[in-house]
């Protein structure tokens, strides 16, 4: 029987906790003991006694809590107690399992402390970036918030409405908003931005994003230096000076048009390119805001405070490095359900103890973590394992020329090959497919040579079904090599073209079906039928979910 402890985040003005009363439910319904600390869930208004009734034990003291915990889930990565003079990882019991936030690269000693206490720690900000994983996903849980945010807080301090107004005082001009950096968080403040009425421009040295940021309704600044910014798996890459020089002189110009900037431009295991320079915050207009989303890794903009806002020649520039912090239950309730996600694919049952005659049968099976090190999500989370380090994770076997991520990020780089393995694994189940395109066309050429080959007496009887039988498996030769080229992205629009050929495929069939007598084909007509069907309607029906997200 595993027992999870929920501790008191102690980071200084850090509010989110790792367990909401909800996701206390799910956490029991997995068929694990829950203690929360008390005032766990005071900077998000849950008390003791919501915890208690989601099924938890609310332990007072904070030594007693972690020393009642076999694996204690957290936010913040585990610091000094000052309060109880204490570490909190000398804290952790000896071979517990510790879940949060871990940053590898950036606290060598800290894990240090924790192979000594022969500690498995995952890092929630380890979870590889792939599909299968993307309900673990914290990274982007907290960034869509940090960049809706950013927008909140740049209206707190700018001085007029962010939507355009005629009234019968005078026109007043919608806030003009201009987003740097079309990552998660970008694109979550753009939707944040054009919802209060502003108008919205963006500007990201990756292609791909361009798109991304019409869709949002925003118009996306294009520069004349032709550099693609797409870097290892989806990341930016560091750009030339050139490049630099000319985005540069786009936010100048752009400057002194537009109101509000959120900078969110980041290179994994890079700090933070300075884009915003001293002259263009002179230029900006009296009023306007700069909100500096990559503060933490030393900002966009060379007056940036971490942390603080700061006021220069009348500009806010505003560099809150705690902004998923300050919608606290939001954060939690995503962070924990993440956390959840995580542990549904650790949890194994325990073997079931014989019950008591007459015992309540509602309890879920007691569970256990079962740490799978083949699993490539177990895998890249995984920052120790009984006090061994395990991180970084190795690069993944295909394909070979990506290099492991850069010490320190948890880049998208391995998300993204990892994203193509599964596809061609069929979300991570299975053998990758390692099947030299070579041997299939030299396989393809044999069979064409034989459906040539073949003397015309064969022909006579029953030729036609061989070269029938030729064309089929050229087909599917062909349809493999190109389906599982197709990337990720178009996986949607492909399941389209799947549906028309499954369409054609049952029409097929339904002629093969035509007269009465059993045969081979009316047999084979009939599985083509009920498996292009099934196809069709499982193509519906996925896309339908699909349409459902983006509808209000
Ligand atoms: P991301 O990696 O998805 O996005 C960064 C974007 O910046 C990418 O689209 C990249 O192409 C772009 N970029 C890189 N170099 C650029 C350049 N020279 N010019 C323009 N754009 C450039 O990261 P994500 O998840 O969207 O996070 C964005 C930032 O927000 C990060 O710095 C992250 O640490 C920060 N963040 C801050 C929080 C806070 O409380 N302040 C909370 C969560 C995230």
């Amino acid at each position: 029987m595993t027992t999870i402890g929920i501790p008191n985040e102690i980071h200084p003005g850090e509010k989110r906790v790792a367990a909401t009363p909800q996701t206390i439910l799910k956490l029991k319904k997995l068929g694990f003991d829950v203690v929360v600390e008390s005032h766990a869930g005071h900077g998000i208004n849950a008390i003791d006694s919501e915890y208690r009734e989601a099924g938890a034990t609310v332990i007072e003291g904070t030594k007693d809590l972690w020393a009642a915990a076999d694996v204690i889930m957290k936010v913040r990565p585990p610091e000094e107690n000052k309060d109880l003079g204490v570490h909190e990882a000398d804290l952790l019991k000896e071979g517990a399992t510790l879940i949060g936030f871990v940053w590898p690269a950036q606290h060598k000693e800290l894990l240090d402390r924790l192979a000594k206490r022969k500690a498995t720690v995952f890092g929630m900000d380890c979870v590889p970036r792939i599909t299968r994983a993307q309900k673990m996903d914290t990274l982007s849980a907290m960034a869509n918030i940090a960049g809706y945010r950013a927008i909140i807080e740049a209206a707190n301090h700018f001085p007029r409405f962010f939507t355009g107004q005629i009234t019968a005082a005078g026109k007043i001009d919608p806030a003009k908003v201009l987003i740097i950096g079309a990552g998660v968080a970008g694109l979550s403040a753009i939707g944040a931005a054009k919802g209060l009425g502003a108008i919205v421009r963006a500007f990201d040295p990756r292609s791909a994003t361009k798109d991304q940021v019409a869709s949002m309704g925003a118009e996306f600044l294009e520069l004349d230096v032709k550099e693609e910014g797409e870097g290892k798996g989806g990341y930016a890459k560091q750009m030339s000076d050139d490049f630099l020089k000319a985005e540069m002189a786009l936010f100048a110009a752009q400057a002194m048009q537009v109101d509000i900037i959120v900078t969110t431009a980041l290179i994994p295991g890079k700090p933070a390119p300075k884009l915003i320079t001293q002259g263009m915050v002179e230029s900006m207009k009296p009023g306007s805001v700069i909100v500096d989303l990559a503060a933490e890794q030393g900002g966009n903009c060379v007056l940036t405070e971490p942390g603080t806002v700061v006021t220069h020649k009348g500009v806010s520039i505003i560099g809150y490095t705690d902004l998923p912090s300050r919608m606290a239950s939001m954060s939690s309730q995503l962070y924990g359900a993440c956390i959840v996600a995580l542990l549904t694919d650790l949890a194994k049952p325990v073997a079931a103890a014989v019950s008591e005659p007459g015992a309540a049968a509602a309890e879920p099976p007691k569970a256990e973590i079962h740490i799978n090190l083949e699993d490539e999500v177990v895998r890249g989370a995984i920052v120790l394992h009984n006090g061994k380090m395990m991180w970084p994770p190795p690069a993944p076997a295909t394909p070979p020329t990506v290099a492991p991520p850069e010490p320190g990020v948890p880049t998208k780089s391995s998300a993204s090959v990892a994203v193509a393995k599964a596809a061609s694994k069929g979300h991570g189940h299975g053998e990758s497919n390692g099947i030299n395109p070579w041997v299939l066309a030299f396989g393809g050429l044999v069979l064409l040579g034989i459906g040539f080959l073949v003397p015309s007496e064969v022909k006579a009887a029953g030729g036609d079904t061989l070269s029938h039988l030729t064309v089929f498996i050229l087909a599917c030769f062909v349809g493999f090599q190109v389906v599982w080229s197709v990337k990720p992205a178009l996986h949607t629009p492909l399941m389209s073209v799947t549906n028309a050929i499954s369409g054609i495929i049952l029409v097929g069939g339904m002629l093969q079906l035509v007269g009465t007598e059993l045969s081979v084909t009316t047999i084979l007509g009939a599985i083509a039928v009920l498996v292009a069907a099934i196809n069709i309607a499982g193509g519906f029906l996925v896309t339908n979910r699909m349409l459902a997200m983006f509808r209000k």
